[in-house]
């Protein structure tokens, strides 16, 4: 069994579906523990289920860095085979990034590599694109530019907004989501090597 820290800041809807998932008798992976970097919504999802939180509040710290060595105190006490990124809108430092991946994968709502960064959905509409997608990539220390493990067309409709365009889009991260931790878990995926799918 997968053991899995998720990272959130908003809604954590995403962070929701992948919950449901591990309810199944039959998926390989659990939720060992939610964190944020600040008081996130999202994280009543693992409260309500029982699940460990902690939040690392940003702006609690000095800087990037001071931030991220504590959140990776966080995360490592749980000792987890997988790091989620699900809708965590902050770069993590290098000390992080060095220390969890490859085994660190994040959700992106663009097909990467179009529109990287915080603003992927409003992006893509002001570039007048017809399709954007969603992908979830290895995290390494670039941004958004890791190695794809999957990733899937949505298209842009006439009079789309951010909104109803991500709303759109995230029903395909969800799934997306749950698959490829389902394939890490039973190492369809190599994380090493990952290829896109
Ligand atoms: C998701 O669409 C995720 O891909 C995006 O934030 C949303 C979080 O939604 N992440 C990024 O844009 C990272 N650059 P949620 O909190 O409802 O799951």
């Amino acid at each position: 069994m997968l053991s899995v820290v998720v990272l959130i800041s908003g809604q954590g809807s995403n962070l929701q579906a992948l919950l449901q998932a591990c309810e199944q008798a039959d998926y390989p992976a659990h939720v060992v523990a939610v964190g944020a970097d600040r008081d996130a919504a999202g994280l009543q999802h693992a409260e309500e289920r029982g699940i460990a939180t902690f939040v690392v509040r940003y702006r609690d710290f000095a800087g990037r860095d001071e931030w991220g060595h504590a959140l990776l105190t966080e995360v490592q006490r749980f000792q987890p085979g997988l790091v989620v990124l699900s809708g965590l809108m902050r770069l993590l430092p290098p000390e992080v990034v060095d220390a969890l991946s490859p085994r660190l994968i994040n959700t992106h709502p663009a097909y990467l590599p179009e529109f990287p960064g915080a603003h992927g959905v409003r992006d893509a509409l002001a570039a007048g694109v017809e399709r954007t997608g969603a992908s979830i990539i290895v995290v390494d220390n670039g941004i958004d530019d890791g190695p794809v493990i999957a990733q899937e067309r949505v298209p842009v409709l006439p009079g789309d907004t951010e909104d109803s365009l991500h709303e759109r889009i995230k029903p395909v991260e969800r799934r997306l989501l749950i698959q490829a931790v389902r394939d890490i878990a039973t190492e369809r995926i190599d994380l090493k090597e990952p290829a896109a799918r």
